[in-house]
């Protein structure tokens, strides 16, 4: 195998060409700033295809930018950090307001959906199932449905895998958290039965559209729209927008938001990330 080159030579068209491919593919931007990336994070692949510099990886993708090979690369461009219960207000909120505001409102479908979109190494599904076994007294016999997706593979193979190390399992789970929804597995943690049983797994990439998905009653779209370019962000916006029920929520990342995007939600108000369509309270009237 040929030693993996640590230079930039591709050449700028070729990596404006694979900007410009991870950007239709994915949504995300890599910006001029963002060079000293493409040579650390693409290092690991060509390594393993055996290819000495940028130059030939970039003219691997050219001749198929659809493959298997175009997809890992933009897979490694990606930021998969994830951790349990991130950055805690999403899941207070969802506890405290989002939660019984829609359980009052299904108590007739008896059901609930929730969208998990970019849901990485799982972490966000599994807290949402472990909140929402915590809260089961609210909704004892309903039928409860966690959709987890990502558009990269082996991200969602470690997701669906539910094996988390010493560190990862304490990132964000209380003690007492970890010892109800987690089972000691080696020196690892796996996720319990009964929190798995909740996601499915599946992947999705969020420049697609939405159709057969059918509609939720929340979506966490967390941490991805924030490396997304703006055309791409209002692209993918409008595309939950049309997945989730009229009075339903979008949860974004405490640094993303919809305002200035002129996009289909609104803030809900005394919620934070949390966001609306901007007809919901007409069509609850309706
Ligand atoms: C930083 S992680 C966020 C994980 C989780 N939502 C959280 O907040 O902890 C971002 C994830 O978005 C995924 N991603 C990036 N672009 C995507 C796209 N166009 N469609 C679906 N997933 C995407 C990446 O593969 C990565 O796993």
């Amino acid at each position: 195998m040929a030693e993996a080159g640590c230079g930039m030579t591709g050449a700028i068209s070729d990596i404006e060409a694979f900007r410009r491919l991870v950007l239709e593919r994915s949504g995300l931007s890599l910006g001029a700033d963002k060079d000293y990336l493409l040579q650390s994070r693409l290092t690991p692949l060509m390594r393993e295809e055996g290819l000495a510099t940028l130059e030939a990886l970039f003219a691997r993708l050219r001749l198929d930018p659809r493959g298997r090979l175009a997809q890992r690369a933009i897979d490694a461009m990606a930021t998969h950090e994830s951790y349990f219960f991130r950055d805690a207000t999403p899941f207070d909120q969802l506890r405290d307001t989002l939660l019984p505001a829609l359980v009052a409102r299904r108590t007739g479908a008896r059901r609930l959906r929730i969208w998990s979109a970019a849901c990485s190494s799982g972490q966000e599904p599994y807290s949402l199932a472990m909140l929402l076994l915590e809260e089961r007294r609210l909704m004892p016999d309903w039928t409860v449905e966690i959709l987890a997706t990502d558009m990269s593979q082996p991200i969602l193979d470690r997701a669906r895998r539910g094996v988390y190390s010493d560190f990862e399992a304490s990132r964000g789970l209380s003690e007492a958290r970890r010892s109800r929804w987690l089972r000691r597995e080696g020196g690892d943690w796996s996720i319990a039965p009964e929190v798995r049983a909740l996601v499915e797994f599946r992947p999705h990439n969020l420049m697609d559209g939405t159709a057969g998905m059918g509609r939720f009653d929340l979506i966490f779209c967390r941490n991805v729209l924030i490396y997304f370019e703006q055309l791409q962000k209002r692209w993918a916006l409008a595309r939950l927008s049309e997945a989730l029920e009229p009075d339903g929520a979008l949860v974004l990342g405490s640094a993303e938001t919809v305002v200035g995007l002129d996009s289909a939600f609104e803030p809900m108000p005394g919620l934070r990330g949390a966001f609306q369509p901007h007809d919901r309270s007409e069509r609850l009237r309706a």
